[in-house]
Parts: C-alpha cells; structure tokens; sequence
C-alpha cells in the first residue's frame, strides 16, 4: 500500500549552512543527511518519521535550518535570554497556592499569552494535543460554580458520592450561607487541560502544562492554586461538568486550576524538609 509523505517544508539555506552536521547528530529520527557537498539535507523518504520537534531548526548555530514553514529569525535565541539560576530557584521555591483572589478579571489578551507560551511544554512523542478549557470572565464561573455545586448535591441526595469525598457535602451550604468557595477559592478564572485518549501520556501531557502555565503566571504577578476538588467533582460525580465546559468525551481530563490577581501576594520562599532521595550506588 502507497503512503503520502508528508511535506515537511523542509529547507537549509546554502549560504548559512556550513554543514556542521549538528542537525543530523541530534535528529530523533534520523531523517537528515549531509550530501557529499552543499548544505544539509532531509532523507525524503524517511520524512514520515519526523516528530516534528523541529529540533533541527533549534540547533543550527547559523539560523540556517526552516522545517514546518518555520523561520528560525522568528525564534527567541537562547544565549543571553535565559533566567539566572537563582531566579529559577526563586520561582519554583515562591510559588505558592493563592487562596484569596480580587473579584476583577484579567486581561483577556494576557490569558492568551500565558496560554500560548504554556503550549510549549513537553508532549509525549512531541503529539502536541493539549487542550485548554478556559473561563476567562468572573460571571461565567460563577454560573459554572452554581451547576457544579448543583451538581454535587444531586450526587448527595442519590448517595453517589464517595466516603473519600464526604468533605464536599459542605461545599453547597458553605457557598449559599457565607459565600464561601472551596472549589475554587474565589479566583476569577478556571483552566482544565485534556488530552485525546489516543495520545502516547494523555494525563501526564495536561499536567506538566498546567505546571508550566502555573510557573508563567508567578512570572506576571497571577496567583494560581491547582483545583483537585475541582477535577474530582468533575472525574467523579458531576460528569455532566464535561459537557458543561465542551471537553470531548474521548478527552482525558488531565487537571484543574484556579487562578487571578492574587488578594495579598507572598513575600518569601518558605523552607521544605530536604528531599528524599534513593541513591543508586
Ligand atoms: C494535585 C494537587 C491538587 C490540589 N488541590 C487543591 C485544591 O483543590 N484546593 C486547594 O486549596 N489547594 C489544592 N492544592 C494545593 C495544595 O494543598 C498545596 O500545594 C499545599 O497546601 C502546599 O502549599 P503551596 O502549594 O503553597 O506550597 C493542590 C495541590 C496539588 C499539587
């Protein structure tokens, strides 16, 4: 049976290549080539085999390479642009689970943002098939708040919800009595990655992405908390939720998130105990 390659738009410019050969030795797939003279070439036959990480693009130290219709002058050059160590350390030691948010929405083009850069986390074989369901205005999660509170209540009432979740049973009189929001803490905003089922690490593709989006929105000053009450009520007992949001049914729910300006921003990393760590010797 005949099979189409794809075109992978793949091209080396002759006067920048200086046929290093760094593209090939690094290609996953091993679809590239250096012809006996003139600049690099992609091994036709095997360009079915691409992950399409375009891994080739990255490495070329010239900005030689172009795959996917790429232009590698479109790409943040790494040298000189990378956070300092220390800001690394500072980032992933401060974040912190906000629990109190300011009522305001934020901007819809800095969510975008955030969303578009988050994108760029790992996928499982490079499938790239993250999907972000995001309530971007206050009002519509505050009607999503109300179904799913609904919904949990329904689950009560029917006893379907499991003894490891009695907790919830609070959840609907806390919010009618004092406007208290456990599920979501009282951010403005909601995001749940999913992932197609057929996708080589569904669960763990949306998780990793939700860390990356979390670590972004520190970076802007936007406070985030990671929802497993959330994603539970949604997993478990009110799947109706699904549709609620437009998830695909043949979705993997990955996880949730709350996030928003924050009340009263941190101001200190705080000091965990040290790591377990099983040294291999
Ligand atoms: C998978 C996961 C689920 C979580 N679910 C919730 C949640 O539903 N509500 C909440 O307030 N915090 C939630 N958290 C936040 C943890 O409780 C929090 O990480 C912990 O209290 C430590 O605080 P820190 O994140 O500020 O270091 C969750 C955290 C993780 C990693």
């Amino acid at each position: 049976m005949e099979t189409t390659l794809p075109d992978l738009a793949f091209a080396a410019d002759p006067a920048l290549c200086n046929r290093c050969g760094r593209c090939v030795a690094d290609c996953p797939a091993k679809i590239l080539a250096l012809p006996s003279e003139g600049p690099v070439e992609l091994i036709l036959e095997k360009s079915g085999k691409c992950y399409q990480c375009q891994h080739c693009l990255a490495i070329c130290p010239h900005g030689a390479i172009s795959i996917l219709g790429r232009d590698p002058r479109e790409s943040l050059p790494l040298a000189g642009n990378l956070p300092s160590a220390r800001s690394m350390e500072v980032l992933v030691r401060g974040r912190r689970s906000t629990r109190s948010y300011k009522q305001e929405n934020l901007p819809a083009k800095q969510i975008r943002e955030l969303l578009e850069i988050a994108n760029a986390s790992p996928t499982g074989a490079n499938r790239r098939s993250v999907r972000w369901t995001v309530i971007d205005d206050r009002a519509k999660l505050d009607g999503f708040r109300e179904k799913l509170l609904d919904g949990i209540e329904k689950a009560i009432a029917k006893q379907a919800l499991p003894p490891e979740r009695e907790t919830f049973a609070s959840f609907p009189r806390l919010w009618k009595e004092q406007k208290v929001d456990i599920l979501f803490r009282g951010a403005p905003h909601f995001v749940v990655t999913s992932v197609p089922r057929n996708a080589r690490t569904p669960q763990v593709d949306g998780i990793i992405a939700l860390s990356y989006f979390e670590l972004l929105a520190q970076t802007r000053g936007i406070a985030t908390v990671w929802d497993g009450l959330a994603y539970w009520a949604i997993t478990e007992f009110v799947p109706e939720a699904r549709h609620w949001l437009g998830i695909p049914e043949d979705d993997v729910i990955c996880y949730c998130m709350a996030f928003g300006l924050p009340k009263i921003p941190f101001q200190r990393t705080v000091q965990h105990t040290p790591p377990e760590v099983n040294w291999v010797r």
